[in-house]
């Protein structure tokens, strides 16, 4: 048996966008993401967040699920626009109440809740004053922070404030594959600079404020290894990692932006004022670290700015997923022993980890996923193996709880431990869900 330390916490994760839909309801605002699904050939099938899993309606029924599969945590995040419609400025009671009823469902059933304030779905209104390009940003994001560790703070106790920054800049504001669907390099470093700049001002607000809660930030870390011994490919590979994880994880918790990659990027590197750097690396109680795959880099002499080519590494006997994703668990284990020897020996959570595989369900909605099921068993294996060689891994929760809207991917890919059915709305929990429950239940499992 695979045991996990005492104490070990064990959750599911999704994100509001998609899941929640009701993106009309109550007064709710639009963000970036309803205004760019409903954009023609944005997203595969022209799918939208619209109705998604109906979670607004429905998380009673989720949270019960939850409860069933002996989860102890739920990460979700909250849409800014249901709350502040247009971003700044009036509150909006009933979006907020929604959020009230979700939490003090959990709480009931026994479950923590630990939201993420901002994992995408950006107020369109703000959009439209430059979003995330817009310095003013960082400002839009600390008062809407306050609004909700004002309003929940007595009973949540543990708070994300971004999800994947890089994402919402290099692929948002960089290369266009996500709202706001924008292509300029120089304005993913500078979203992704205000991004930062945001966070860090909500952790302030959260710490001047009599919040007895604990908070963190959630970052995609990819593992990356030069594909040969040589300079060039080495140097590639280091410049590849700064962008994509250096650039975090330095500014949060070293309160310096790697000089190398800075140096590479020239013209590139955002604008950043005197005092930016201490209020990004205000200090933190913990890292959320969400765990996909692994890369091997070369020199690309006719790459774009990084003069990169970067592959995925899979491991033996795995196919790709259905994300076109490769599946490499020791990546795992060797970013959280990075994150650990060379940023923070603070608490980690693993705040995602998932696979989206084909699923078919017999004629009562159930699925057998054994892929999936097994995707959770290596990496979890991969997590622990971490935590023997010291790293301070505290827990893991699973994208996803649901099948949901896969951004720009639409309901293609499935990610869920609890099957969805579109047509009806119907969830049915696959293997993968009562394999996870039992682990829950021993904090462990047979290898
Ligand atoms: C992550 C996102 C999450 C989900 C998974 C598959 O990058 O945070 O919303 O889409 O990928």
């Amino acid at each position: 048996m695979l045991k996990f330390p005492d104490g070990f916490l064990w959750g599911a994760a999704t994100a509001s966008y998609q899941i929640e839909g009701a993106w009309q309801e109550d007064e709710k605002g639009a963000s970036i993401w309803d205004h760019y699904s409903h954009q023609p050939y944005r997203i595969l099938n022209n799918d939208t967040g619209d109705v998604a899993c109906d979670h607004y309606h429905r998380y009673i029924e989720d949270i019960a699920l939850m409860k069933s599969l002996g989860m102890q945590a739920y990460r979700f995040s909250i849409s800014w626009p249901r709350v502040l419609p247009s971003g700044s400025g009036p509150i909006n009671t009933k979006g907020l109440a929604f959020y009230d009823r979700l939490v003090d469902q959990l709480l009931e059933a026994g479950i923590m809740p630990c939201p993420t304030l901002y994992h995408w779905d950006l107020p369109q209104a703000l959009e439209d004053r430059g979003g995330w390009a817009n310095r003013d940003s960082a400002d839009w994001f600390a008062d809407y922070a306050r609004v909700i560790f004002n309003h929940l703070g007595d009973r949540v106790k543990f708070w994300f404030t971004l999800n994947e920054p890089f994402v919402s800049s290099f692929i948002g504001y960089g290369e266009g594959r996500h709202a706001p669907g924008l292509a300029d390099t120089s304005l993913a470093y500078q979203t992704a600079h205000h991004l930062l700049l945001a966070h860090g001002k909500a952790v302030q607000v959260f710490r001047s404020g009599s919040n007895p809660g604990k908070i963190g930030i959630v970052l995609n870390l990819s593992h990356y290894t030069p594909a040969s011994q040589s300079e060039a490919d080495q140097l590639t590979c280091q410049r590849v990692y700064e962008q994509n994880a250096g650039l975090f994880l330095s500014s949060v918790f070293k309160s310096a932006y790697p000089e190398y990659l800075f140096n590479w990027i020239g013209a590139h590197q955002p604008k950043i004022e005197t005092g930016d750097l201490e209020t990004i690396s205000a200090p933190l109680d913990f890292l959320g670290v969400n765990y996909y795959m692994s890369n091997k880099v070369s020199y690309d002499p006719h790459g774009t700015l990084m003069r990169a080519h970067v592959e995925q590494i899979s491991s033996p006997g795995w196919g790709k997923t259905d994300m076109g994703w490769d599946v490499h668990p020791s990546g795992l284990t060797a970013i959280l022993q990075d994150v650990s020897d060379n940023y923070t020996k603070l608490p980690i959570y693993i705040t995602e980890n998932g696979s989206a595989f084909p699923d078919d369900p017999d004629e009562n909605g159930f699925v057998k996923d054994p892929a999936r099921t097994n995707y959770l068993r290596v990496h979890l294996a991969a997590a622990h193996q971490a935590i023997g060689k010291g790293v301070n891994l505290k827990g893991y929760f699973v994208w996803s709880l649901l099948d949901n809207f896969e951004w720009a991917l639409g309901y293609a890919p499935r990610f869920g431990i609890i099957r969805v059915d579109y047509k009806t709305l119907k969830r049915t929990p696959k293997l993968s869900a009562l394999w996870y429950q039992k682990t829950i239940q021993n904090s462990g499992f047979e290898e």
